[in-house]
């Protein structure tokens, strides 16, 4: 099933594109990675889309100093499956020091096989702290930053996410892709929007091509991924050597699974029927419940619920209940109004989930945070100058 924007969208041809190269060790087939997202990259849903397809599952970001004081909630979403072959995880901080030890204590505790720092978070806790989209605004500062990781992180391989800059007066791309390369960075992935825009508008991907020609490492491009053949023309329009997917799989697990057949130059399955939806909701459901217990785990389950049936026939006037659900025989209970044979509908190929439209007026940044910026470049100009002049 295809939408009409990729109605003539060849399959991807022998060859016409390579494996994602992680490390010396590591390729990523399809050149496909999970977009790691809080709240719902936790264990439960990487087994469900490691199921169904290939690639490499990011886990959702989490504060370095929450990995370094040993917080229980944080170790607990710092898990990994036993099936997991690269333990791939997510940071975020703005300490050099502090990245530092929570990569190491990844690596040595964790058995971490992959580290990706978040350069690119727009909300204001995490920006007014410095970390996230603020970071690359910081280029010195995330030098530190990335060195110090990169250090610590030893044969692991880190990568950086980042967005398009804090926004439109202030690009940050190509601050951090510089940085990205000259600290060894092995790809940096950007989301194609600034951090004021949040999820408004398209994505950019002319500017996915530009950071592609531009930086001197790999490039993977996010935004905006609803269906595989999507990812087919995000890559041959930008060149980007891989894609990063996020809403587009929220209740659609088996996004994986068509993009594993369209890079191997397959036509993919039709999207399930409700039934079969209903099914994997229910495996998700029982997956949430083990990994957080049962309050948690049904807490957890109300988004999905509305996520996995977004769209078909009906489910609008079960989703104030499933919204209030506490237990798993309730959501039974509310499913079983649904007629199960309604083949997943097109128009639902391409609506968004998890994040409203709308920007914010500001980017929150912590005090002189800009002017800090300026600082340390007028500095870097004097050292590059005296270097220049000892010759
Ligand atoms: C619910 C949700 C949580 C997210 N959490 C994170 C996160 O932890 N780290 C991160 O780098 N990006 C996070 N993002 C952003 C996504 O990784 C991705 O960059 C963004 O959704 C754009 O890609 P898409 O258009 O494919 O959704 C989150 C997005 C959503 C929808």
């Amino acid at each position: 099933m295809r939408s009409e924007v990729n109605a003539d969208i060849p399959l991807a041809a022998p060859g016409e594109f390579p494996p994602l190269r992680l490390s010396d060790g590591i390729e990523v087939w399809p050149p496909v990675v999970l977009a790691p997202m809080a709240g719902v990259t936790n264990p439960p849903y990487r087994t469900l889309c490691r199921r169904m397809g290939a690639g490499l599952y990011v886990a959702e970001m989490l504060y370095a100093r929450g990995l370094t004081m040993r917080n229980a909630k944080t170790l607990h979403l710092a898990s990994f499956g036993v099936d997991e072959a690269v333990r791939s995880i997510q940071i975020f901080g703005a300490d050099p020091e502090e990245m530092g030890d929570a990569a190491r204590f990844l690596v040595s505790e964790l058995g971490a096989g992959h580290i990706d720092i978040n350069m690119g978070c727009p909300v204001r806790k995490i920006t007014s702290k410095g970390g996230g989209s603020a970071l690359p605004a910081r280029p010195a500062l995330m030098r530190r930053v990335l060195r110090a990781v990169v250090d610590a992180a030893g044969d692991v391989p880190v990568t950086i996410k980042v967005r398009l800059g804090i926004d439109d007066d202030r690009h940050t791309w190509r601050d951090a892709a510089d940085v990205a390369a000259d600290e060894g960075a092995r790809w940096i992935g950007m989301h194609a929007r600034t951090s004021k825009a949040l999820y408004s508008g398209q994505a950019q991907w002319d500017f996915i091509a530009r950071l592609k020609q531009y930086a001197r490492i790999p490039v993977l491009g996010n935004g905006d991924i609803w269906e595989a053949f999507d990812a087919l023309r995000m890559m041959r329009q930008t060149g980007c050597d891989g894609v990063i997917i996020g809403r587009g799989c929220l209740g659609r697990p088996w996004l994986f699974r068509e993009l594993a057949q369209v890079f191997d130059g397959r036509e993919p399955d039709d999207p399930p029927h409700l039934g079969d939806v209903l099914a994997i909701l229910r495996e998700h459901a029982e997956l949430l419940v083990e990994f957080f217990g049962p309050h948690k785990g049904v807490r957890e389950l109300r988004k999905w619920c509305a996520w996995y049936t977004k769209g078909f026939d009906g489910a609008a006037k079960v989703r104030e209940g499933l919204q209030r659900i506490t237990d798993l025989d309730q959501m039974d209970g509310w499913l079983a109004h649904l007629d199960e044979s309604i083949p997943f509908p097109r128009s639902a190929l391409r609506l968004s989930r998890g994040k409203r439209g709308g920007s914010q007026s500001k980017v929150s940044l912590p005090e002189g945070w800009l002017d800090q910026a300026e600082a340390e470049l007028a500095e870097q100009k004097r050292l590059m100058r005296e270097d220049a002049a000892l010759g």
